[in-house]
């Protein structure tokens, strides 16, 4: 298992972390996404679809389990995996993950779940953690993990913090810390620690 840590300022630097970690990924790779409603689940998704060259059109998955964006034959990488965005938040238990079926999927895309956290584990040997966490005052606050209580509001707050983020500009950035951990053999010997670098141009 290893472990990085990266800070961004904006919704747009946490962007191009996941930009940056896309050409890394290959099908069959299971992301776990974990952070309060508002971190940047999503906006991360979002960096990861536009350089995998999957269908835009990345949003939160709340009322819907399981997007799938296929990867686009005349986007900037054809062949490439698709990808599968799930969020697991009103998924209690890891026999209601088992009911979506991703193990269909999982082979020819790249999978990320939203509150993944102790639902999905099971699906593959391996996986990438990532876990945002917004930073106060440059600090992370203490109680960041959902299993703290307090962390995980109620659902029909979903809308509030949809309405309110729907809205962000620019002015709305602000710092957050993004946790990698690495797991199973799919990431041994992978170095992940230069992923706010900017990246090497594309071969093309
Ligand atoms: N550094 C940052 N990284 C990611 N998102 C940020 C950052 N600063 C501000 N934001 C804003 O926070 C919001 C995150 O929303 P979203 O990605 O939907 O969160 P989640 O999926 O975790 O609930 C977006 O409006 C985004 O613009
Ligand atoms: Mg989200």
């Amino acid at each position: 298992m290893s472990q990085w840590e990266f800070s961004t300022g904006t919704a747009e630097a946490t962007q191009r972390l996941a930009e940056n970690l896309a050409p890394l990924l290959r099908a069959g790779d299971l992301i776990i996404l974990s952070g309060e409603l508002g971190a940047g689940k999503t906006t991360f998704t979002q960096g990861l679809g536009r350089s995998l060259g999957v269908r835009e059109g990345i949003i939160s998955p709340t009322f819907v389990l399981v997007r799938i964006h296929p990867n686009l034959a005349d986007g900037h990488n054809p062949g490439g995996p698709d990808l599968v965005h799930v969020d697991a938040y009103r998924l209690a238990s890891p026999g209601e993950i088992d009911d979506i079926d991703l193990e269909n999927t999982m082979d020819s895309a790249v999978t990320v779940v939203e509150w993944g956290e102790d639902r999905v584990e099971h699906l593959a040997d391996s996986r990438l953690e990532i876990e945002l966490v917004r930073t106060v005052g440059g600090q992370a606050p203490a109680a960041s993990h959902p299993s703290d209580g307090g962390g995980r509001q109620d659902p029909a707050d979903d809308f509030d913090f949809a309405g309110t983020f729907a809205d962000a500009d620019e002015d709305d950035d602000e710092p957050r810390t993004l946790r990698l951990r690495a797991v199973g053999p799919r990431w041994e010997g992978v170095d992940l620690s230069r992923l706010d670098q900017p990246a090497a141009p594309r071969n093309s």
